[in-house]
């Protein structure tokens, strides 16, 4: 079956196709329009701009995946779209372009929660990842311990309490003065610092739990620049970048290697935008090692958001059953 995901819900327009039979799901296309160089002028997404964005982008990429993958929508047996959470604005774009096109042409129509639809990234692995596994969502919007019973039957055993991993990264990166969004050269910076510099606090949250809090870690690097600047003096950025580095991952491995003790999964994945960065790949493959489980990462590409995920995700959706009609629309809450 070929399925087509349509993704919109936050800076990224993206449409895919994928063929899938039974777990073997490969990718036909995978067309991704970004809309970062606009918001990198105002330091951040701003929601009205990418609603536009998205309007404009939005038929132009799905036709781009369909010749890219050499179909037609007549192909297509499924199509999936993500519905929640994200910008609403932008969401609906996805909601209602999907909708229109199931309907015109009488295809099945699912919508997708995004963060499920991160972890079916690793879904397109050769062997592929099967549930029941655990899995660290780290996106820009989102920071979760999952733990994923089967494709469609999922448990959040841990979860950010308030800033996400990526919106940290991204936010200590602009007061470093970097541009939007920061995550991708705070990596490439904290390969050259030393990760013992400066002591930052842990945003693993004490206790008997599997959360984590990233404002107080964010603040604590803000106010330690703040400082710098009354003093006039430069900031040392691969130092910095290498400490706050240090001390989100020692965070993250603390809670994931926690929730590996209580819940004994038969194997580990990482998801989302901050699965990329390369100090967290490392860090996760040596506690998979010493763990003696089997650990799956998405491809760089497949990391931030992507039609190609949120396909892979209808696809179960719809065999498990579930189908979707013109009342779908689309939320900002999180749901899982
Ligand atoms: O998954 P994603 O594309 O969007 C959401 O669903 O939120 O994630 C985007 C986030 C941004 O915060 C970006 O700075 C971060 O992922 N990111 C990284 C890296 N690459 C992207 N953060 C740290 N290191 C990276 N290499
Ligand atoms: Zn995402």
């Amino acid at each position: 079956m070929l399925v087509l995901g349509i993704e919109s819900s936050c800076d990224e327009t993206s449409a895919a196709i994928i063929e899938a039979e039974q777990d073997k799901l490969t990718v036909k296309s995978n067309i991704i329009a970004s809309q970062i160089e606009t918001h990198r002028l105002y330091g951040g997404v701003v929601p009205e701009i990418a609603s536009r964005a998205h309007t404009e982008a939005v038929a132009r990429v799905t036709r781009e995946a369909l010749e890219q993958a050499g179909c037609k929508l007549g192909d297509v047996g499924l199509i999936g779209v993500t519905n929640r959470p994200g910008l609403i604005g932008a969401l609906l774009v996805g909601v209602n372009f999907a909708k229109s096109l199931a309907y015109a042409n009488g295809i099945p129509l699912v919508g997708v929660q995004h963060i499920c639809g991160h972890m079916a990234a690793n879904y397109f692995s050769e062997p592929p990842l099967r549930p029941p596994y655990l899995s660290l969502v780290a996106s820009g919007g989102h920071t979760s311990l999952v733990f994923a019973e089967s494709y469609t039957d999922f448990r959040t055993v841990g979860r950010t309490r308030d800033d996400a991993i990526g919106e940290a990264f991204d936010k200590v990166a602009r007061n470093m003065g970097l541009p939007y969004p920061g995550g991708r050269e705070m990596d490439r910076l904290a390969a050259f610092g030393d990760p013992e510099a400066i002591a930052f606090p842990s945003a693993a949250i004490s206790g008997d739990n599997l959360d984590f809090s990233f404002s107080g870690l964010k603040t604590s690097v803000i106010n330690y620049l703040h400082r710098l600047d009354q003093k006039g003096e430069p900031y040392p950025m691969e130092d910095i970048a290498a400490s706050f580095t240090r001390s989100v991952v020692t965070s993250v491995i603390k809670k994931l290697s926690a929730a590996i003790e209580e819940l004994s999964p038969a194997a580990l994945a990482i998801a989302g935008g901050v699965a990329a960065n390369s100090h967290l790949r490392a860090a996760v493959s040596a506690l998979a090692e010493e763990k003696g489980l089997p650990l799956y990462m998405p491809p760089l590409p497949m990391c931030g958001d992507n039609g190609a995920m949120i396909a892979a995700q209808a696809y179960f959706d719809f065999l498990a059953g579930k189908m979707d009609d013109c009342s779908l629309n689309a939320s900002a809450v999180h749901d899982l």
